[in-house]
């Protein structure tokens, strides 16, 4: 016979809710995927072909540090300690971008083409993060953490348009030309 679960015990203390610890433990997982995508999108950027995509990329990775340092702030605000957490979806992201980036050929659109993908793909991921942080911020009263946080996913959504901008402006139409 199933056994009826207990009711949750609740709590009016922050610091003793299970939805401060869910919340923490999203931010050291976006905190960890933060730092992985810094050195992974480099790495695209030198494999990019072109200019715009690579000055794209290049842009992106101050962006990121800058969106780092928001994160050790809000981890100053929540008072926990700033640490990372592996984050298996980014990693795998990551790895697939390298993988689109072992089998494209150098030199070549369709290589951006593929980069702009595995990058857009790090964005959604992202995107997702931040909106949920964003929101658990203001649900649990840390209202300047929310601001910074709304700060980041604001960013993180230009740049994913930026991208699509890019590539169905030139990218695209060009890449499909290419023989395989
Ligand atoms: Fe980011």
């Amino acid at each position: 016979m199933a056994t009826k679960a207990k009711p949750a015990e609740t709590t009016e203390n922050i610091e003793e809710s299970a939805l401060k610890e869910l919340f923490v433990d999203e931010l050291k997982d976006i905190y960890w995927a933060e730092k992985h995508l810094t050195k992974a999108i480099a790495k695209m950027a030198k494999a990019a072909t072109s200019d715009t995509l690579r000055d794209a990329l290049t842009n992106h990775k101050s962006e990121t540090d800058n969106q780092i340092s928001r994160l050790e702030q809000v981890f100053e605000i929540v008072e926990e300690k700033a640490s990372a957490k592996k984050c298996d979806a980014m990693a795998g992201l990551i790895e697939e971008s390298e993988g689109i980036v072992e089998d494209t050929e150098d030199g070549t659109l369709t290589r951006d083409v593929g980069i702009i993908s595995a990058a857009q793909k790090c964005k959604h991921y992202e995107i997702a993060s931040y909106g949920t942080l964003r929101t658990l911020a203001s649900t649990l009263g840390y209202a300047d953490a929310a601001k910074l946080l709304e700060e980041t996913l604001a960013e993180e959504k230009k740049t994913d348009d930026l991208l699509s901008k890019i590539a169905e402006s030139t990218i695209n139409p060009k890449a499909k030309k290419e023989k395989k």
